[in-house]
């Protein structure tokens, strides 16, 4: 079925007749009616016209992945997308299918009903969002992990910058526009003692959605693409290049040292000359932000001179 989609986008809105569609794809062309009627009824706007043939006029803004696919000039990262209407979390399921999954497998969803931040918190998932996780098998310790969630910073940050939106990064996962959030990242691992068997990077991206979406105690502090821009973006084609730069980066991470990809970081840095206030489970820190780590830790320096390196907490401008 999703072969008559790819001949129909093929055609740019030119007719294909039924006899046609059947035979590339080896059935008869009442099975491609068929097809078609499913296809309607999944959203997309194909327009039959008598003894002639079909035209695809519309598609639905939806994340379907054979629109995702479509176009997709990934080798890894996409390759396999499972996507959800509605779901609880999109990292819950990717963790689920972890495993078994394929390097580079996508869960996305439209909505998510429980989708987790970090630190337990709730994170608001409605309709217009990317609610995206990638499953990555890099060979690397479970110490680099977090080199991963700079990574996709990296990798969101620009392909915002790329639709025109001046995106930086506050440590450890957070992308900002002028200082409000526009995207989380999640990364969560599955691992032995010395190996990793998968990672998960969970990516909330405020899309097409207004500020009256989320709940008001977050309005000051969030924004959101549609907001940015004052108007939609194609989640589709943004979706396409984030997977895009995601995998560039990722090649770089398994064939490069860490180093290009720090640099990359730093340079869209919005955390690092600021005063900042760490929390740890055990601890608080205050001190300056004066560089990443290796390992992708925060280096702070602190009243006395000295310098601390930490590699997880909330991170807070003073
Ligand atoms: C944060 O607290 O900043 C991280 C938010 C991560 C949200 C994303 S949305 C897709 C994925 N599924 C989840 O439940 N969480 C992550």
């Amino acid at each position: 079925m999703l072969e008559v989609i790819r001949i129909l986008k093929d055609a740019n809105k030119q007719t294909v007749s039924g006899v046609e569609i059947g035979n590339s794809i080896g059935v008869s062309k009442t099975m491609v009616w068929k097809y078609v009627q499913t296809l309607q009824q999944r959203g997309y706007l194909i327009e039959s016209i008598p003894g002639n043939g079909y035209v695809l006029q519309a598609e639905p803004d939806l994340l379907y992945p054979e629109l995702i696919t479509y176009g997709l000039d990934t080798n890894l990262i996409g390759k396999k997308i499972v996507y959800y209407e509605k779901v609880q979390s999109t990292n819950d399921v990717a963790k689920e299918i972890g495993s078994e999954a394929s390097d580079g497998t996508v869960v996305i969803a439209e909505i998510q009903n429980s989708g987790r931040g970090r630190r337990g918190c709730d994170w608001c998932s409605p309709k217009g969002g990317i609610w995206m996780s990638v499953i990555l098998k890099p060979s690397i310790p479970p110490s680099h992990a977090s080199r991963l969630t700079l990574m996709a910073g990296v990798a969101v940050a620009e392909t915002l910058r790329k639709v025109g939106i001046n995106a930086s990064l506050k440590w450890p996962n957070d992308v900002l526009v002028n200082g409000k959030k526009i995207c989380g990242i999640l990364t969560e691992m599955e691992a032995e003692a010395e190996s990793i068997n998968y990672i998960v990077i969970g990516i909330g991206i405020n899309g097409n959605m207004d500020l009256e979406s989320f709940p008001e105690d977050l309005r000051e502090t969030s924004t959101t693409i549609k907001y940015e821009l004052g108007k939609k973006i194609d989640r589709i084609s943004f979706v396409q290049s984030l997977l895009s730069v995601l995998e560039q980066e990722y090649i770089k991470f398994n064939t490069g040292t860490f180093d290009n990809i720090l640099n990359s970081w730093i340079g869209l840095a919005d955390t690092l000359g600021k005063h900042v206030r760490l929390l740890t489970p055990t601890k608080m820190y205050e001190g300056k932000a004066i560089g990443i780590s290796e390992d992708g830790g925060l280096i702070l320096e602190m009243e006395d001179g000295s310098k601390e390196t930490l590699i997880s907490g909330r991170c807070i401008y003073v």
